[in-house]
């Protein structure tokens, strides 16, 4: 079950990244500033997962995953810059803030369990996102400009694998399973989001 669920909101986070059109600068740049938001808060999240945690091979997977997040958001943040963009003109939306902020008390209700939801929707998305659109992205940006996309579109297939190894270890869950259907509505609204100020500033340039 936990897998179909997965697979269901992987499938529509695909196709609502792929309708925002990050192609387009707008978009792109308020896409960069949300996403250095959340993702700042990434690594200290994934060692509040890791703290919940009673089970030793959860709490050690936790750890390394927040080892590997650390310093992503100046992916995202020298992209914007590389662009010309000024995150102070980007504020933090209530959306953004969403992304992690419900995970803590998420995390501590389901002794760091239930964070594997978060994982998921959010490493999915960047494991199966189309490569061929990845590819005009970062030809309409540049290579330089598209660094946060590109890092995470390389290598989080091999997250996504250790992610769902750990998930069937513990077996059908529906903590993990309301959490990738939380973490991938909230995804979506956020990209809705951004395409919609993003198109916003273009009618009013
Ligand atoms: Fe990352």
């Amino acid at each position: 079950m936990t897998k179909k669920i997965f697979t269901d909101c992987v499938q529509r986070l695909i196709k609502t990244f792929n309708e925002i059109d990050l192609t387009d600068q707008s978009v792109y740049m308020n896409w960069l500033a949300q996403t250095y938001y959340y993702t700042s808060h990434s690594e200290q999240l994934l060692n509040t997962f890791a703290n919940d945690s009673q089970n030793l091979d959860i709490k050690n997977r936790w750890l390394s995953h927040a080892n590997e997040e650390s310093g992503h958001e100046n992916l995202a943040l020298s992209d914007l810059k590389r662009l010309g963009g000024n995150i102070e003109d980007y504020p933090e939306l209530q959306i953004t803030k969403d992304l992690y902020e419900k995970q803590v008390g998420i995390s501590k209700r389901s002794s760091g369990i239930a964070p594997f939801g978060w994982a998921l929707a959010l490493e999915g998305l960047a494991a199966y996102v189309n490569d061929d659109y990845i590819e005009a992205i970062s030809k309409a940006h540049g290579k330089k400009a598209t660094r946060f996309i590109r890092v995470h579109a390389e290598e989080d297939e091999d997250h996504i694998e250790k992610a769902l190894e750990m998930v069937s270890f513990i077996g059908d869950n529906k903590e993990i399973e309301d959490n990738i259907k939380l973490t991938s509505d909230i995804y979506c609204q956020l990209l809705m989001t951004c395409y919609k100020i993003g198109k916003s500033y273009k009618n009013v340039a």
